[in-house]
């Protein structure tokens, strides 16, 4: 086990990479997809099963915790992995996306953003330098910049405004940060869709100088194509030597555009969320299980798949627990989902290392396009 962050870059293909990312809590097999574990627990699983679907890190929110536990107990109870219960690394977001889109009576200054929170109404403040202590109190093996994210469709005049002062926030976070061997600090470029802004603002963090280098600013409803078009080029304008992180992405066929773009990390709610409101994710598309056509199924959901809900399960079972609401509902088809999310970066990473990976998209889309049977 090393002592220090480092990152690995094994093969290439195409824009594709894959590699690994070294921190003392152990390695990171790049591209990764972490599970979103907001509230210190990715809902409806044991940390056990989340290992067991094969994550190697997990994402937890700056937000969240702040407001409930407070960063403050956690520390004081021995930091996030201890008190979740998970050993593995975790990158937390840095709190100023969540603010914009969770919380109340928000007001936006160069210091920083003052709020109300979603919970009980309470006033708190972030700026890049308290972001920088909360996820330090937390014990955060990633820690992400603070930054502002501003809401697509916007004008440029706006976008450029927004970038410039996440960019003055980066360099705040990166002195705030300080020197912590063995934990890392991501820099986060913003410039939504605009190529000249994107490459200012990825200029700017490597100015600075990163551990990492997330592309903020995306799946912010611009839509696949626009979002595309923008990894065509931003992954380009950071350095090859650090990892890239595309942050809140997404669907299975986002992250497959993504990784061919040469992005090494992302996370969503997605699998998880949709394991709650019955949708499933499998190779051959989305299956919706509420749907009455699995009433009598005795199949597997994926009889290709390994996870406890495809071994053990009918889909005619779990179209039951969902509909009769049982707390199963959302363990099984959670942690399908993950299992499938997990199974389809291994399936990237291998492609990548064997430089197949265009026969891998193509079986990718193949099967998607036959839809489920
Ligand atoms: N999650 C999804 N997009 C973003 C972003 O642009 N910034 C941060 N901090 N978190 C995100
Ligand atoms: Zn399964």
């Amino acid at each position: 086990m090393t002592e220090t962050f480092s990152f690995t870059l094994n093969a290439t293909d195409g824009a594709a990479r894959t590699g690994v990312i070294h921190t003392p809590r152990g390695d990171i097999r790049t591209p990764a997809f972490m599970p979103v574990g907001t509230a210190a627990t990715v809902k409806a699983m044991m940390p056990e099963s989340v290992a067991a679907t094969g994550a190697d890190i997990l994402l937890g929110n700056t937000y969240h915790l702040m407001l409930r536990p407070t960063a403050e107990r956690i520390a004081n109870l021995g930091g996030l992995h201890r008190f979740m219960n998970w050993n593995k690394p975790i990158l937390t977001d840095s709190g100023g996306f969540q603010v914009m889109s969770l919380s109340d009576l928000r007001k936006m200054s160069e210091e920083g953003v003052t709020f109300a929170s979603h919970v009980d109404g309470s006033r708190h403040f972030l700026s890049p330098e308290r972001s920088m202590e909360i996820q330090r109190l937390l014990g955060s093996d990633i820690v992400m910049a603070f930054d502002e994210c501003p809401a697509l469709p916007a004008t440029d005049e706006a976008v450029a405004r927004s970038m410039r002062m996440s960019m003055r926030w980066a360099q705040r976070s990166r002195d705030a940060f300080g020197d912590r061997p063995g934990h890392a600090l991501f820099g986060i470029m913003q410039g939504g869709t605009n190529r000249e802004l994107r490459e200012e603002s990825a200029e700017a963090l490597r100015q600075i100088g990163f551990d990492g280098y997330a592309v903020g600013g995306l799946a912010v409803g611009e839509g696949q194509e626009l979002m595309f078009s923008t990894l065509d080029y931003a992954p380009g304008f950071l350095p090859e030597d650090k990892p890239r992180y595309l942050m809140g992405v997404g669907k299975p066929d986002d992250i497959v555009g993504a990784v061919e773009r040469g992005i090494d990390m992302m996370d969503c709610v997605l699998p998880s969320r949709s394991g709650r409101t019955g949708q499933a994710w499998t190779r051959r598309g989305q299956v919706n299980i509420k749907n009455a056509r699995h009433m009598d199924d005795p199949r597997p959901l994926d009889e290709h798949c390994s996870c406890p809900a495809c071994r053990n399960y009918s889909r005619a079972y779990l179209h039951h627990v969902f509909k009769a609401q049982e707390i199963l509902s959302a363990m099984l088809l959670t942690w399908h989902n993950l299992h499938y999310y997990q199974e389809l970066m291994q399936g990237l990473r291998d492609a990548i290392a064997a430089g197949r990976l265009n026969e891998f998209v193509a079986q990718f889309h193949a099967l998607r396009a036959e839809g489920d049977i």
